[in-house]
């Protein structure tokens, strides 16, 4: 970027803006000035080698804040004062990416490698292809468009086509330039994408920093990146210190008057990482290797995993990428992901840790979940604490008792699990964990049906049932009642505010709005958001009164299928039977439910206090090619997410079911299937599918 004559020119300068930093500076100096700023912030952020200190660098910011007030018309957008951006009030605005941002396909190991190799050979009919490995950042996509060197716009990946622009934010993010050379390549416009990364430094000072302020602690690096991209004031983002890596060109505009020499051109992808280094980004320019045959990317691949907890950012695995980019565009890609690139996933992360206790937490169906307490550790990004243990078999099976060294694991994205105790280590002061005989919270007596793993507390009233109720009733996929929260939930019926779900219409906002920190645009929000509710399509409330087995789909069949909700007063096992996705066990609960009279007071209040009851959003029935046909997704999908997928068979007229039953159509088969793979087998009117039969199918 600054090559050494250039740093040499630019230190002198340093020394003596600072040297004189009390003396007038006049306009002509100001680019100067800015360049110096330039200088050190790309030696400090991209480099990580500052050659001065924090108070030098401010005093050179103060200086040029001073001149540019001086001169406002002087100001340009690409001054280092200029990251400077102010709050929103609205959301922020969708915009169309110049080309959509694909995801990649995944592989786990040296056999998916070499099939990708294969597969690359026979389209391309190449003996042998050129690959850039490179590290596969755990952060938040972007893609940032610069036009004539100036960065105009940075927006989130949204749905691939359309992200959010959070320009603002991103300027934010000072490895990432407000301006770079381009127009040395010839380049007018061009598209880059990257991911916004926290380092574990940065992670581990914002999380001390939260504890300072009472907040609570953030999970992991990922997650923290990726919701500070979205919030509404630049400067947090700043405060929270993020970078940014840039791996990818997706567009570029040549400039007309190309006086480009044809050698400069590039044509490789490692070119382009080394022309992004070059203009100033973090690209994996040194991290980078390239190869050209596939055992070398193996190779590659390992060595990296077994250097990954040294690097100072969370990497979640490697990319392979075609170097060549005309055989990039040879292979093209299909419509998630590109041909000429491959993820290739690290493993699950381990670590051993003590199981110090066990709490037992009731839900809201009164199921009480054993909780293995941890001796807090480190694993994969996040710090494991407390891990949940299921039930009574699930711990006699794992054979598990307090004071056990615990071997536990995360893979991707998965909540970590116990994989198993290690019972070589135990001294023998380990202790047996006792199931409750009563219900932790109200006390009374646990039940356990025949054929159930779970431990239930039956009585309805117990607290800790109705809390869970009310946070699930406000929860964002049933009636989304934005402001309102766990958090809240939990205040209002410690302070006797809110005792059932009606109690949420009731609610006095003005003692409320007395409590500390509830100002009166929360409490407006708050009301406004509860008003909103009221208007919420009856399959959200169906989902909301939280009735057994019945999820967001089924909540779908069964709304769809009345004109009211108290018409399930009179409905029959057999008759709800005959519904789409509603079986035996579901039918039982759902009839069990609506024969309860409390329930039936219940919802009457709430359309006494003016809750949409009628089925006024009956969903119109998509006619597509698969019409009517039934569909269950089960296991890891690797192209589609879940909810995406389920989304796509509805587009084209399927119905999403959420069991294996003789009305299924489709069982569409992830990585490590199980129980319903194998009960789907028995039935042989089910189709079995895998992922990419599904997308033919769609595509058909
Ligand atoms: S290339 C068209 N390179 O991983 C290809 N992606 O699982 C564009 N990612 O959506 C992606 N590090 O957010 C590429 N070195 C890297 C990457 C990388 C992280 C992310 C990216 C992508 C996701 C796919």
């Amino acid at each position: 970027m600054f090559n050494n004559e250039q740093a040499r020119l630019l230190q002198q300068k340093t020394k003596l803006f600072l040297d004189n930093i009390n003396a007038a500076v006049d306009a002509v100096q100001m680019e100067d000035l800015r360049e110096v700023m330039r200088f050190h912030e790309y030696q400090y952020y991209v480099l990580n080698n500052s050659l001065i200190s924090d108070f030098e660098y401010d005093q050179l910011y103060k200086l040029l804040e001073k001149i540019e007030k001086n001169h406002p018309e002087l100001i340009t957008k690409n001054s280092p004062t200029q990251r400077v951006g102010s709050s929103l009030n609205e959301g922020f605005a969708n915009v169309q990416h110049l080309v959509p941002m694909l995801s990649l396909e995944n592989s786990y190991n040296a056999d998916d490698l070499n099939d990708f190799d294969r597969k690359a050979k026979e389209a391309s009919g190449l003996q042998k292809i050129e690959y850039c490995v490179e590290p596969k950042f755990d952060g938040a996509s972007i893609s940032l468009i610069y036009e004539n060197d100036l960065l105009i716009r940075a927006t989130t990946r949204g749905d691939g086509v359309a992200g959010d622009d959070i320009t603002n934010n991103i300027k934010q993010i000072r490895s990432i330039p407000l301006s770079a050379p381009f127009s040395k390549y010839g380049i007018s416009q061009i598209e880059i994408r990257g991911e916004v990364i926290m380092t574990k430094a940065s992670f581990d000072k914002y999380n001390e920093s939260l504890i300072q302020q009472g907040l609570p602690t953030v999970a992991n690096p990922r997650n923290t990146a990726a919701g500070s991209l979205r919030i509404k004031d630049p400067n947090e983002v700043g405060r929270r210190n993020l970078d940014a890596f840039l791996y990818h060109v997706s567009f570029i505009q040549k400039s007309k008057l190309e006086n480009q020499n044809p050698k400069d051109v590039i044509e490789t992808h490692d070119g382009q990482l080394e022309m992004l280094w070059q203009c100033g980004f973090r690209s994996p320019n040194k991290e980078k290797k390239v190869v050209n045959n596939i055992d070398d990317v193996i190779a590659y691949v390992q060595e990296f995993e077994s250097k990954r907890d040294d690097l100072p950012y969370e990497i979640d695995g490697m990319v392979i990428k075609v170097n060549d980019l005309h055989l990039q565009d040879e292979l093209g890609m299909t419509s998630h992901h590109p041909r000429w690139a491959i993820a290739y996933k690290f493993k699950a992360r381990q670590a051993t840790t003590k199981l110090i206790n066990v709490e037992f937490q009731v839900g809201r169906t009164g199921a009480v979940t054993p909780v293995a307490k941890l001796e807090p550790v480190y694993l994969g990004g996040v710090t494991v604490s407390s891990i949940s243990i299921h039930n009574e078999e699930y711990i006699k099976e794992k054979d598990l008792k307090i004071g056990d060294t615990v071997l536990i694991e995360r893979a991707g994205d998965v909540i970590p699990q116990i994989v198993k105790s290690i019972t070589d280590l135990r001294k023998g002061d380990e202790q047996e964990i006792i199931f409750p005989k009563q219900c932790p919270v109200c006390k009374s007596e646990l039940f356990k049906e025949d054929g159930e793993a779970v431990w239930r507390c039956i009585n309805i009233e117990c607290e800790a049932q109705v809390v869970e109720k009310i946070i699930h009733f406000v929860s964002k996929d049933a009636m989304d009642i934005k402001s309102f929260g766990d958090a809240n939930v939990r205040l209002f019926y410690s302070l006797n505010l809110i005792k059932d779900i009606p109690g949420i219409y009731t609610l006095n906002l003005d003692e409320i709005g007395t409590l500390e920190g509830f100002g009166k645009k929360s409490i407006d929000n708050l009301k406004a958001a509860i008003e909103a509710s009221k208007q919420q399509p009856l399959n959200r409330l169906m989902y909301g009164l939280g009735i057994r087995f019945v999820g967001e789909t089924t909540a779908k069949t069964l709304a769809n299928s009345v004109e009211h909700l108290l018409d399930f007063k009179n409905k029959s096992e057999e008759d709800l039977q005959q519904l789409e996705d509603v079986g035996v066990k579901v039918a039982k609960s759902i009839h069990h439910f609506f024969s309860n009279e409390q329930n039936i007071k219940m919802i009457e209040q709430l359309e006494q206090l003016g809750l949409q009851l009628k089925n006024t959003k009956k969903e119109a029935v998509v006619e597509g090619g698969l019409s009517g046909q039934t569909f269950l997704f089960t296991g890891t999908l690797t192209k589609l997410k879940r909810s995406d997928a389920e989304a796509l068979a509805e587009s084209k007229g399927g119905i999403i079911v959420s069991g294996v039953s003789a009305k299924l159509n489709y069982l569409v088969v992830g990585e490590d299937a199980g129980s319903k793979l194998e009960k789907a087998k028995k039935i042989n009117t089910i189709k079995v599918i895998s992922e990419d039969e599904f997308l033919s199918l769609i595509e058909s």
